[in-house]
Order: C-alpha cells, then structure tokens, then sequence
C-alpha cells in the first residue's frame, strides 16, 4: 500500500481516499492561492494567497490570524466559493457526491448551491437585508430551504433570537433600521441555525458588546462540541481564546510585477 503523504504534491486522487479514510475530515484545502489583478496599473497582481494548506475535520475550530489585509477574508471567500482560487484546490464533505466530496474549484453551480443548503454556512460581517422580509422569516429561512416545516422553523428562528438578546417586538420587522449590533445578531442567528457542518465566520461578533460577544462565542463552541468544522476570523483575542482549537497564520500580501515579486 503507499503512503498517501508521501507525495509532495497531492493530487485529487489523495483527496479522494483522505475523505473515504478519515470519516471526521470536513475540509481540505491544498496549495490555495489567490491573485488579484489590478487592471489598469499595469498588469500589477495582488498575491493575497500564497498556497495555503488546511485540513478541518468535525469538532476543530481553525482561527485565521494575521494583519489587516492579509487574505483572511479571501481564503473564506475561497472556502465559500464566492472567490474561485487561482490555484490549488478545495474540496468539502458532500454525502450526495459519489466520492464522498466535491472540489469546489470546478464544481457546477447547482453542486455549489446545494453545499450550501446542506453542508456549508457562511457568516460575514453585515447582514443582507433583504426588503420587507422580516427578521423571523429570515431567520428561519436556511431551514425552510431544507424542508423543515414553516411552524417549527419559526420556533427555532425565535428561540435563537431570544438568546441573541434580539428583542421580540422587532422580530416581526425586517431588520433593514436595526442598529449595526442587531443586525449583526439577526446575521448570526441566520448563520447558525440550520446547523451547517462546516462553518465560516469572518468577524461575526465585531459590532457587538461583551455580553453579546459572550453569547456568540457560547454558540461557536456549541456548535463545535456538536461537531461542526469551523474556520473563523475573530477581532478580538477573548473570542480567539475561547473558540479555537487550532491557529493558522497568514502572512501580508505581496504585489507581484509581470517581472517578478516585489516587496
Ligand atoms: N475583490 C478584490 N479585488 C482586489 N483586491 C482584493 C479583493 N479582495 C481582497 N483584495 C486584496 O487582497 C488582500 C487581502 O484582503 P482580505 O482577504 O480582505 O484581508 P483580511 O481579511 O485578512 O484583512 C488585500 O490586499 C486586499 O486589498
Ligand atoms: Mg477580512
């Protein structure tokens, strides 16, 4: 038998029998980079990802650490599939695909969307805010897409709330005049209700008092502990302290000449 780390270079085919042999691995990430071209500054390029590696499996909590601009959000986005990396690969546990994975950088969209309703959430910053829809409704809408009755989605949607300290007489109002703290705990009830098995937050607690903070981290280490795979990015180190089993530093971005790399 060969040892599948032996080479320096895996291939999908390694990826395929890391899914089958290791039944807890969610996530696996290999060599992702990213480059972002500046068009119209002659050709200069933004090397926001330089190879990344990760893998994630059920009950971790990967926390990206690293300066203002150095690729947290983008390797989110890459994970996501909102960015498509310029190299590399990403493949995520999916029962429905027939070997056990999908690899994101090439899948079809309906693949894609279908991840997402079963398998991977995803929580920014912001709130979308979609208008008229209240913030019950959009709350309970990842669970509505999967089936779950509209009475019993509801009830989840108001007790998440009510833990987020959102108060009742706005969880008939769409969120749209909500204060930035609000919106944000409509977002992250939003995020964490369907149960996703991999998630990826990036600073979903940076608009939020202490006590809320507080709340929020509870749920991430909930999650966790009921064996969700996370990657995260959080603002401040009381939250970095409490949800992460493991760190994973990115270095700061360099900008890549058609001659080569400058500083
Ligand atoms: N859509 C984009 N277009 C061009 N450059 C981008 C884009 N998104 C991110 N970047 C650049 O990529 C680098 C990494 O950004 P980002 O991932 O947002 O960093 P972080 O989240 O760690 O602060 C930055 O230099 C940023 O300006
Ligand atoms: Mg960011």
């Amino acid at each position: 038998m060969t040892d599948i780390n032996s080479s320096a270079n895996p291939t999908a085919h390694h990826a395929t029998r890391a899914f089958i042999e290791r039944a807890a691995l969610m996530l696996r990430a290999e060599n992702v980079r990213k480059t972002f071209t500046l068009h119209g500054q002659g050709g200069i390029g933004i090397e926001a990802l330089a190879g990344v590696s990760l893998d994630v499996e059920r009950g971790e909590c990967v926390v990206l650490v690293g300066p203002s601009g150095a690729g947290k959000s983008t390797l989110l986005r890459c994970l996501y599939g909102n960015y498509l990396a310029s190299g590399g690969s990403i493949a995520i546990r999916d029962d429905n695909a027939p070997l056990q994975h999908l690899d994101i950088t090439g899948a079809a969209p309906h693949d894609v969307l279908r991840l997402r309703r079963n398998v991977v959430g995803y929580v920014s910053q912001f709130l979308r805010v979609i208008p008229r829809v209240s913030t019950r409704d959009l709350v309970a809408a990842p669970l509505v897409a999967r089936g779950v009755a509209e009475d019993e989605a509801n009830t989840r949607a108001e007790t998440l709330l009510a833990r987020l300290n959102v108060p009742q007489r706005l969880w008939s109002l769409a969120p749209a005049t909500f204060s930035g703290g609000e919106q944000q705990r409509v977002n992250i009830a939003r995020g964490l209700i369907a149960r996703h098995r991999v998630l990826l937050l990036d600073e979903p607690t940076a608009s939020l008092d202490a006590e809320n903070r507080e709340v929020v981290s509870s749920l991430i280490v909930e999650a966790r502990e009921q064996g969700a795979a996370i990657v995260g990015v959080f603002h401040d180190e009381d939250t970095r302290e409490r949800v992460a089993t493991r760190r994973l530093p990115l270095a700061a971005p360099r900008t890549r000449t058609p001659l080569g790399v400058a500083a």
